[in-house]
């Protein structure tokens, strides 16, 4: 029993301590901002634009525009490679840092890079599934442990910033960028976006760890018939409802970026959109971190507009560079642009840099480079591959058995690790051909069974004495654009190719056990395909751990993975503005958000 006196004194103590700790606390944020402060008083205008600029390392000839337009930041994406192996990676980039840090005041750089399912821009790195098979498999612990990978092979290759996760909420499954984002559902996506920027952030001083991007702000999956960069015509009380909780989970977590979205609000290009960009992310939200464009905005979004709309960080490519810089300068001198935006933008370019401690480190960790696609980030990588597979159908085919005897493979899909990763894989928008360190679906049937296993790559060869059939279908690698359903660009639709269905009816009108694996970035219409086949299993895009799928066929795991999205029935769903899933309750999908067998 503590008397009376006693207890008096450990409260006392107790207040002393919270009040030291809190001043203790107080003076780390306080200091931060007075270093920003005493930096930001030494800067000329030109310094303070510069960093607000970012391009690519192969273009305005890097190393003089750093010396002397002086660049805050460089990207890698749809380009020259940095080298052929990391090292050369990590030494291009040292080599523009040196530039940087021999400037009038030494600021180091960003060095940012689409990072979306694993470094997919590096050929040998680990590939995760893409986000909408993270959230079928929907394991935050799993994403954080992913996100803590990537950031580690981001730093291997010489990257400090990655942009990713993509937030998207998407509403059609017309949008080609389905894939990037986890689910239709908001609570899901919150969940998995403090799981993914926790584990690309963790501490943001370490070696191995990235500053991390919610994308694309606001309303990039909401837009009308999935058009990228199209019109999102939401009202305020949903885009409250459904598409910013993500974000604001995200700025809780202290994410260090938000990157704005192509499309339009209401009619106003987000990145000008100055209510959603200033008074609902930076003020209303309390984001404290960089709102970064997306790709050559300044010329495609309004100019300086953007600047006063809240952007600080402008991805000036492909030729804006010097109509961004002249053109902001202009607006200062000219009063267009208050001085405070411009430093309310440096500030908090410098902040991050200074978070991610860049100042007393500014250069990669070369110890990190061997730990490239390692085993034990593939096994990471294969556990999510087995937890995303959502089982939609099973007549008495899965598990396989052990004692079947013959077993015939159909399809490309079946041995490309490329085409089972899609888009931002190798290549920006994937590849067709096998990549480094990746293993296949038939290699990893192959490794499951004693059976006979007979690849017949477009179902030409005569097998029909096959106990079963396995037939590995679905979509060819998109990204962006490329992959919006009526986008001029491609003659995509949301069904089977002729050949695809051909290969699953080859084997099913002659009554041979048919088990269809769908390799896709969305919800597919193949309605018909699944009441022909025996079973069907949703594999998403898996990325470099392919064998990881036959484990579960093959019974070593269970079925784990749920819907991350309705799946439609028909096309004639997709007469509405959205598609079936939010406007018009009327309309039934063939299986619920959230549907999945198991064994
Ligand atoms: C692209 C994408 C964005 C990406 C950026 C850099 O247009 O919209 O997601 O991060 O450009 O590649």
């Amino acid at each position: 029993m503590i008397n009376g006196n006693l207890k008096y004194v450990l409260c006392c103590f107790l207040i002393l301590l919270l009040n030291c700790s809190k001043k203790e606390v107080m003076s780390k944020d306080a200091q931060l901002e007075q270093k920003i402060d005493s930096l930001l008083k030494l800067m000329t205008l030109e310094e303070k634009i510069g960093q607000m600029s970012q391009i690519r390392h192969f273009e305005e000839s890097a190393e003089e525009s750093i010396s002397e337009k002086f660049i805050g930041s460089i990207i890698h994406t749809q380009g020259p490679l940095p080298g052929e192996i990391a090292e050369e990676w990590q030494a291009k980039f040292v080599k523009l840092q040196k530039k940087a840090l021999s400037t009038r005041l030494g600021i180091p750089l960003l060095f940012g890079v689409d990072a979306v399912h694993g470094q997919n821009t590096f050929e040998g790195a680990t590939i995760f599934p893409h986000n909408i098979g993270l959230g079928a498999a929907n394991n935050p612990d799993l994403v954080e442990k992913i996100a803590k990978i990537t950031a580690l092979e981001s730093q291997a290759t010489g990257f400090n910033w990655v942009f990713s996760p993509c937030i998207a909420i998407p509403f059609n499954e017309k949008w080609g960028r389905v894939y990037e984002s986890f689910s239709e559902s908001t609570k899901i996506t919150e969940s998995l976006t403090k799981a993914s920027v926790r584990g690309h952030q963790g501490n943001l001083e370490d070696s191995s760890t990235v500053m991390a991007t919610a994308k694309h702000y606001v309303g990039d999956g909401a837009t009308n018939f999935g058009v990228e960069g199209g019109e999102t015509s939401l009202s305020t009380e949903q885009l409250q409802g459904l598409l910013l909780p993500p974000y604001k989970v995200a700025v809780k977590e202290k994410v260090g970026a938000v990157m704005a979205s192509f499309n339009t609000v209401t009619g106003i290009s987000m990145h000008a959109h100055k209510a959603l960009l200033t008074d609902t992310l930076k003020v209303g939200m309390n984001f404290d971190g960089i709102l970064v464009s997306d790709w050559k905005a300044y010329s495609r979004f309004g100019g300086i507009d953007i600047i006063n709309a809240g952007v600080d960080m402008v991805m000036a490519v492909d030729g804006d560079l010097d109509d961004f810089q002249q053109g902001v300068k202009e607006g200062v001198e000219s009063n267009k642009i208050p001085l405070s935006r411009i430093d309310d933008a440096v500030r908090r370019i410098l902040r991050q840099k200074f978070r991610l401690g860049l100042f007393q480190n500014p250069f990669p960790d070369s110890s990190l480079v061997k730990k490239i696609g390692i085993t034990s980030h593939r096994e990471i990588a294969k556990q999510a591959v087995r937890e995303s597979l959502v089982l939609l159908k099973n007549k008495s085919v899965l598990p396989i058995s052990k004692n079947i005897k013959k077993i015939v493979v159909v399809g490309e899909h079946a041995n490309s690790s490329g085409l089972q990763s899609g888009g931002w894989t190798v290549n920006w928008q994937g590849t067709e051909e096998n990549y480094k360190g990746a293993t296949t679906i038939l290699d990893g049937i192959k490794k499951q069974t004693k059976a006979k296993v007979v690849y017949d790559k477009e179902a030409e060869g005569d097998h029909l004495d096959a106990d079963l059939a396995i037939v590995v279908v679905g979509e060819q690698p998109y990204a962006e654009f490329f992959g919006d359903i009526g986008h001029e660009s491609n003659k995509l639709t949301l069904e089977l190719t002729i050949e695809h269905k051909n290969y699953i009816r080859k084997y099913t009108r002659k009554g041979i056990k048919t088990l269809v694996v769908l390799i896709s970035g969305r919800p597919l219409v193949v309605t018909d395909e699944i009441n022909a086949s025996d079973a069907f299993v949703a594999a998403w895009l898996p990325g470099s751990e392919g064998d990881g799928v036959a484990e579960v066929l093959f019974g070593e795991y269970n079925f784990k993975g749920k819907l991350p999205h309705s799946w439609p029935k028909s096309l004639e769903d997709y007469k509405g503005k959205y598609g079936p899933n939010f406007w018009d309750n009327s309309i039934k999908p063939l299986y619920e958000f959230g549907y999945g067998l198991q064994y």
